[in-house]
């Protein structure tokens, strides 16, 4: 077949039959869950493989990532790419030596620009629609990775000022959540949710 030529699919909505982009291409080639099916697998795995994450898949997190909603569009967020194993390991340590991170072969550090929601929003955007911006991100991220077979786990335990040197950020970027991402090397048991009934109520509430 020719690789210019690339099938619609429906388990890729934003895929463009017309701009032949390698990364579309590259998405096409990867096998993907459907959406409920990824939002059920997703579980935290805490053990990798030793092998590499391939660039056509960290290129399809990101840009799943890139397809979350933010505030007034901004994409006040960025994303640090970590895939040195000495500073994954540096960074492990500043997770509270939560050391199966330092087997995953990237790890993504999520920050919120606050700046940048900052400069439109004021101290909502700063303190929080940044945070959003970032949080989502992450979540999207997560969720491509899933489709894909790839394990992460949501690391939120960490020294913020750590990570912040370590990684030399900018004073307006703060690191708000660490995704180890990686083959995984486990299947940890599923565990269990509130029920809807707990989660959720409808205001105002149904008369008996
Ligand atoms: C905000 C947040 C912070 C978290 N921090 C950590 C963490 O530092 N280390 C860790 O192993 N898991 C962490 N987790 C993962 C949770 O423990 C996990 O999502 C939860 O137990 C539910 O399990 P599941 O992800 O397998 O469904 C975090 C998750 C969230 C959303």
């Amino acid at each position: 077949m020719n690789p210019q030529v690339i099938p619609y699919s429906h388990s890729i909505p934003q895929l463009c039959i017309e701009c032949a982009s390698e990364l579309h291409y590259a998405l096409w080639k990867i096998k993907m869950m459907d959406f409920f099916q990824t939002i059920h697998a997703r579980q935290s795995v805490r053990a990798y493989q030793a092998k590499p994450v391939e660039a056509e898949h960290l290129e399809a997190i990101l840009s799943a990532a890139n397809q979350a909603p933010s505030a007034g569009n901004l994409q006040a967020f960025e994303v640090v790419v970590v895939r040195d194993p000495g500073m994954i390991q540096t960074l492990t340590n500043a997770c509270f030596n939560q050391g199966f991170v330092a087997q995953a072969p990237v790890v993504l550090v999520f920050c919120a620009d606050t700046a940048r929601s900052g400069a439109k929003y004021g101290a909502m955007g700063e303190q929080l629609y940044s945070v959003q911006d970032a949080t989502i991100a992450t979540a999207y991220a997560q969720l491509a990775a899933t489709a894909m077979g790839l394990a992460t786990c949501w690391i939120g335990a960490y020294r913020e000022e750590d990570i912040s040197k370590l990684l030399e950020l900018r004073a307006e970027l703060r690191p708000v959540a660490m995704l180890p991402v990686g083959w995984p090397n486990e299947t940890p048991p599923r565990l269990p949710r509130r029920a809807l009934g707990e989660i959720a109520r409808e205001y105002p509430p149904a008369r008996a």
